[in-house]
């Protein structure tokens, strides 16, 4: 008797353990987010499986199935664009080509400026060199001798000016010169970096690294030792630099079975967070704000219209709220990654601008005062690097360069000068003056009828398109060409630095207006009934299937894309 109801109970046991893992395994699928984004290593498989192809130059320019009269305006277009580059900027793309076979960064940037089948042809006719040297207020000259507003920010280092972080190197430069390149003593000088960016960051202690990467992986390596968790959160589309450990999908090769990457705004995120065991940290990077759980916008995919931003001050402080909530509860560490949105959003950041305080801040990028640097600061607890009951137990992290004088020197100056009125004044109306200037730009596309719009977070923009087209990342050469200096990712983020004053801002809006002028007239934003973002991205796919199976289009006798004889329906 005894022996089954043991049988029983070890059964009973045995499946509620495997139910409450079943359980607990789908409300974690549950919390990913639907898309391919979401799901790591399937994204990465599929990235395998994506075949190369590419547009002749019959196809280049119909490739939405366009009459040949469309793509003869198109041609003339584009021919012109190559002409004026080759007019005012042939120094620039020559040193740019020239670079190309030996720096592996400008190989990547030119050849992810458009979608694949584009790239080939594009970039046997318009060279997109961006070789610069010099800058004065928001301009940035090339070797060409053009002067173009600078809207690429420098990765989001540039929220001041350039003439302000070029005084803050010549000052920091002043102030440790006489130590020079001394490495892993201190010059004195770090004292009071460290005491203001405690106050800042509402945090006790500090450490420094190189990069904004380097301060991600140190501040995760932390929270995993103090916790003796294994797992990170992190959310769909979000970028916390290139280390792999949070970049679990396309871009790395390595498979990180230690990384959920879950839903951004989501009650079962919560649940999820409420109810594992697991989790050492939440990695949060702030600016994903304005497109919760979806990529950086980069017009390399831009094939269709539908980029699109959901930005909610209110809401997003709501669910930041409830994550500060469950990550106390749950003995989670609540990482706040203000690589880019620290000193930016406000003089204390993210953590100021939605008024959550993290436990561990990473900082970078403008922080340097223009030279390279990554920062972490957290509670005493999280930051200790050792056991004083077990020494052998360490979390190590070094790095030759960390501290260095003059990152230092030119930090100090960084740091003292926001301080001073003007500065806090320009964090304070930051918001609302960005809001009113992207504002006007928008009445001014809205007046010329143009099929482009532009969303904002605080500073920083990107270009919405309001009608389908595979076309839309040429806007990216049309913008250049007016005089509007873009990233290599084009016209999906566009950082704009304080120093732009409303004039500047209007003669950038008539900038805007023209190249969107003259894309429309050159007939890219060409439209016919059939084409819908869905009837874009099908063909998209067939494409796809037709390259990898190719087959599959003998069989059906079917060539892609090609010019139509159809009836122009209407023209943009
Ligand atoms: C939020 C965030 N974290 C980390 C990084 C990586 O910083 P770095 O490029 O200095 O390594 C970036 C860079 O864009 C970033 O935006």
């Amino acid at each position: 008797m005894i022996e089954i109801f043991l049988i029983y109970l070890i059964s009973s046991v045995f499946i509620f353990y495997i139910l409450k893992k079943v359980f607990f395994r789908l409300q974690l699928s549950r919390a990913k987010h639907p898309s391919l984004r979401g799901h790591s290593k399937l994204s990465r498989r599929i990235a395998r499986l994506v075949p190369y192809f590419e547009y002749d130059e019959n196809d280049f320019y119909c490739s939405d199935g366009a009459p040949e009269s469309i793509a003869h305006k198109r041609q003339k277009g584009l021919e012109l664009l190559v002409d004026l580059s080759r007019k005012f900027n042939s120094g620039s793309n020559a040193f740019s080509t020239s670079l190309e076979e030996s720096v592996s960064d400008v190989d990547f940037t030119s050849a992810y400026r458009v979608p694949f089948p584009y790239r080939k042809f594009l970039n046997k006719e318009l060279k997109t060199g961006r070789i610069v040297d010099k800058t004065k207020g928001v301009k940035i000259k090339d070797i060409d001798n053009n002067w173009r507003f600078d809207l690429s920010g420098s990765y989001g280092v540039n929220v001041f000016g350039y003439d302000f972080y070029r005084d803050c190197m010549e000052k920091g430069f002043e102030k440790v010169k006489q130590l020079g390149p001394v490495l892993g003593a201190y010059h004195p000088i770090i004292r009071e970096n460290v005491e203001k960016l405690k106050l800042v960051s509402g945090l006790d202690e500090v450490s420094f690294h190189m990069s904004g990467t380097e301060a991600v992986m140190q501040a995760v390596r932390l929270a995993r030792y103090h916790t003796g968790k294994t797992h990170l959160v992190r959310f769909c589309g979000a970028y916390h630099g290139w280390w792999d450990g949070v970049q679990p999908g396309i871009g790395n090769q390595r498979k990180t079975n230690d990384v959920y990457t879950l839903r951004d705004r989501s009650d079962i995120t919560l649940k999820v967070l409420s109810t594992r065991n697991d989790i050492a940290c939440v990695l949060i990077n702030p600016i994903q704000a304005f497109h919760p759980n979806f990529d950086a916008p980069s017009d390399t995919t831009l094939i269709s219209s539908d980029r699109s931003t959901n930005y909610d001050r209110g809401l997003h402080t709501h669910w930041l709220e409830k994550l500060r909530e469950v990550c106390t509860r749950k003995k989670i560490v609540l990482i706040f990654d203000e690589v880019f949105s620290g000193f930016r959003l406000g003089y204390r950041g993210a953590q100021e601008y939605f008024g959550v305080q993290a436990d561990m801040v990473t900082y970078g990028k403008t922080l340097g005062g223009g030279l390279p640097i990554g920062v972490v600061c957290g509670q005493h607890k999280l930051m200790k690097r050792f056991r004083d009951d077990s020494p052998a137990n360490i979390s190590f992290a070094r790095g030759t360069f960390n501290s260095h004088p003059y990152v230092m020197g030119s930090m100090n100056e960084f740091l003292n000068r926001i301080e001073a009125p003007e500065y806090q004044l320009m964090y304070q109306q930051a918001d609302e003056l960005w809001n009113k200037r992207v504002e006007k730009l928008n009445q001014r596309l809205i007046e010329e009828n143009l099929p482009v719009h532009v969303a904002n977070m605080h500073s920083v923009l990107t270009v919405l398109y309001s009608v389908p087209s595979r076309y839309n990342w040429m806007l990216q050469f049309y913008l250049h060409a007016e005089g509007l200096d873009l990233s290599w990712i084009g016209s999906g983020r566009m950082i704009m630095s304080f120093n732009f004053s409303d004039d500047d801002f209007s003669e950038v809006i008539e900038c805007f207006v023209r190249a969107a002028k003259k894309m429309k007239n050159d007939c890219w934003w060409w439209q016919d009934p059939h084409l819908s973002n869905k009837a874009i991205k099908r063909q998209m796919f067939n494409e796809m299937i037709l390259a990898r199976f190719p087959f599959i289009g003998k069989i059906i006798q079917k060539k892609i894309p090609g010019c139509t004889n159809e009836t122009i329906k209407g023209v943009y």
